[in-house]
């Protein structure tokens, strides 16, 4: 969406000549600023980067370097962070309260991290203060080197399509909400693209296929994604090449990311792109347009039909469908599923058990009892200086003891290189999706009721997908494997970032005792430093 095509061109994507064997390094310049924009019909402010909603595509190649200069032109503190990418040994550059000061208004602070070893889509959002309520988001694209083949045909054209729920609410009285004490309320529609109904319109050729990258960018809904006369081939999910398998509806998670292949075979036309809410009333649905380029027509009345709304079972099976492709190569020559993840012994278990207690009298989220409370100075800094304080080792609980709620600063404390199982237990009635970002994960199984040790029987130890985002059904449980290979401080976060504001929250700090250099990149040069940490060097 161009604003104001004459502001929109600070987007510099300069391949700067590199050293030899040194992989190429790639510049963003991002102002990031509100506009008013009517997605739903009432003016609204939102956060745009370069005038624009969605922000710039980040389309970029395996191990490319990227400079990512954000000049903060909000009146609040900002910070991005980037969903799917797991930030390899350098959760300094991760974008959350726990690893990075905010970027004051009026400031700039420049990004700096390789997409070492990886492929796929995501997306990218502002991680603080509500803000994603007010878009700031974009896609990521990882491309493949050209030397590792991707298992399938290149498509003739590559499409983002970014959907989520949206509020007409601004984020900041949504979060005046939250501060009160009160959970917001239902959504009021469904963006694609950062458009409301029909205000994306998608050209394409005929008689050919299309990549499509879909990522739920939204709140709080689960959405059913489908296309009028199109089934779609499902081929990738964050990161990992999956079994494909065509799909009449693919239902999209807060937070997650797919991608599939569409066939431009039928009859030249004008098709209904939805996507559609699912798991509460009222349904809300997100509309555009896939326009065939010989199309004569115009849309047709009819929508696409999805699964009922309120059928938890379809998506269950859905979700055991998506199954890793093992023999397919992602972002290295050798194929994915030459890591038996199944083999490993797992060396801990972890249970997160997700409650909505009234703590103080005020409505608040928490995970083992413990709802979270970010301190003035970032885990990380307070990690790397050493300062007390801030935060203690496995201040939460591997299970929940079932003691009265209370807010904290929950670190787990884990092995690096070791190999641990993770129970999210949902006892809730609404849909949950947790991300742990600087990984990807094995989501092994889902199943209904409390997760007890018999439910490793029904577990997927041979081609499950990797993943970085997962969804947990209402009253249900689901189980990852993890191989803890990563350096650093990451969050375990809930993809709503609703509930993250108010205390579904705790980190994992992956820690090497030998401190090798070669573990993790060194502080960056231009670090911010805040609370406790301000003036160390
Ligand atoms: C960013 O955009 C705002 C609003 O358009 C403008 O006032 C400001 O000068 C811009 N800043 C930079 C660094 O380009
Ligand atoms: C802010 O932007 C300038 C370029 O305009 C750059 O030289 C500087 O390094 C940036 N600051 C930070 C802290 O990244
Ligand atoms: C955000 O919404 C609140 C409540 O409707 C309103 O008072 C406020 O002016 C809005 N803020 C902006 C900047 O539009
Ligand atoms: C898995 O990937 C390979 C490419 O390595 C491809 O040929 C094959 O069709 C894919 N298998 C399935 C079941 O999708
Ligand atoms: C896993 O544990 C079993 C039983 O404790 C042991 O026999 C086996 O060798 C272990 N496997 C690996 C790969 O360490
Ligand atoms: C354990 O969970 C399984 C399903 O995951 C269930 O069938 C079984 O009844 C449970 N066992 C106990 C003792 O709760």
């Amino acid at each position: 969406m161009e604003l104001r095509p004459a502001l929109a061109v600070l987007v510099l994507l300069v391949l700067a000549s590199c050293a030899r064997g040194e992989d190429p390094y790639l510049y963003f310049e991002w102002n990031v600023s509100f506009v008013d924009l009517a997605p739903l019909g009432a003016p609204q402010r939102v956060i745009a980067i370069n005038n624009q909603l969605p922000g710039p595509e980040i389309a970029v190649t395996t191990n490319n370097n990227l400079e990512i200069n954000v000049f903060n032109s909000l009146d609040e503190p900002l910070l991005f962070t980037w969903n799917a990418v797991w930030m390899r040994r350098s959760s300094w550059q991760d974008g959350v309260l726990g690893t990075n000061c905010p970027i004051p208004p009026g400031a700039n602070w420049t990004y700096k991290f390789q997409v070492k070893d990886q492929i796929g889509s995501g997306f990218y959002y502002p991680s603080l203060l509500m803000q994603r309520a007010a878009g700031g988001y974009g896609g990521i694209r990882i491309y493949n080197r050209a030397v590792i083949a991707v298992p399938f045909a290149p498509p003739a054209g590559d499409i983002t399509m970014l959907i989520g729920d949206w509020y007409k609410q601004n984020h900041t009285a949504l979060r005046g909400t939250l501060d009160a004490g009160f959970m917001i309320g239902a959504p009021d529609g469904v963006l694609i693209n950062g458009r409301g109904p029909y205000g994306s319109y998608f050209v394409v050729e005929p008689a050919n296929t299309y990549r499509l990258r879909i990522s739920n960018v939204g709140i709080s809904t689960t959405l059913n994604f489908r296309i009028e006369g199109h089934r779609m081939l499902l081929v990738e999910t964050e990161g990992s090449y999956t079994v494909q398998n065509f799909y009449d509806s693919l239902d999209v998670h807060v937070g997650q990311s797919y991608s599939v292949i569409i066939t431009t075979d039928q009859a030249p036309g004008d098709f209904h792109i939805v996507a559609s809410s699912r798991f509460g009333v009222p349904v809300l649905t997100g509309l555009a347009t896939l326009h065939y380029s010989n199309s004569p027509s115009t849309l047709g009345g009819t929508l696409p039909p999805g699964p009922d709304p309120g059928d938890v079972g379809f998506s269950f099976n859905q979700a055991w469908s998506i199954r890793w492709n093992l023999t397919a190569g992602a972002a290295r020559p050798n194929p994915q599923g030459s890591f038996h993840y199944g083999v490993i012994n797992v060396s801990r278990t972890i249970k997160l058990f997700n409650t909505a207690p009234m703590i103080n009298g005020k409505q608040r989220f928490a995970v083992n009892d413990i709802s979270y409370f970010n301190p003035d100075t970032p885990l990380k800094l307070a990690d790397y200086y050493k300062i007390p304080g801030v935060f203690s080792l496995n201040s939460i609980p591997d299970s929940p003891y079932f003691s009265t709620p209370f807010l904290g600063t929950s670190v787990l404390n884990v092995d690096y290189h070791s190999f641990i199982e993770i129970i999210f237990q949902n006892n809730e009635e609404v849909i949950q999706s947790w991300h742990i970002d600087g990984y990807q994960f094995f989501v092994v199984g889902f199943g209904p009721g409390a997760w007890n040790d018999t439910s490793r029987l029904t577990y997927n130890l041979y081609d499950a997908v990797a993943r970085s985002t997962t969804q947990v059904y209402p009253m249900s449980w689901t189980a990852i494997f993890m191989s803890l290979d990563n350096v650093g401080m990451w969050e375990i976060r809930s993809q709503n970032p609703a509930r993250q504001y108010l205390g579904q929250d705790l980190y994992m700090r992956v820690y090497n005792p030998e401190e090798a250099r070669s573990t993790e990149t060194p502080i960056p040069s231009n670090v911010l430093r805040c609370g406790k940490a301000v003036g160390l060097n």
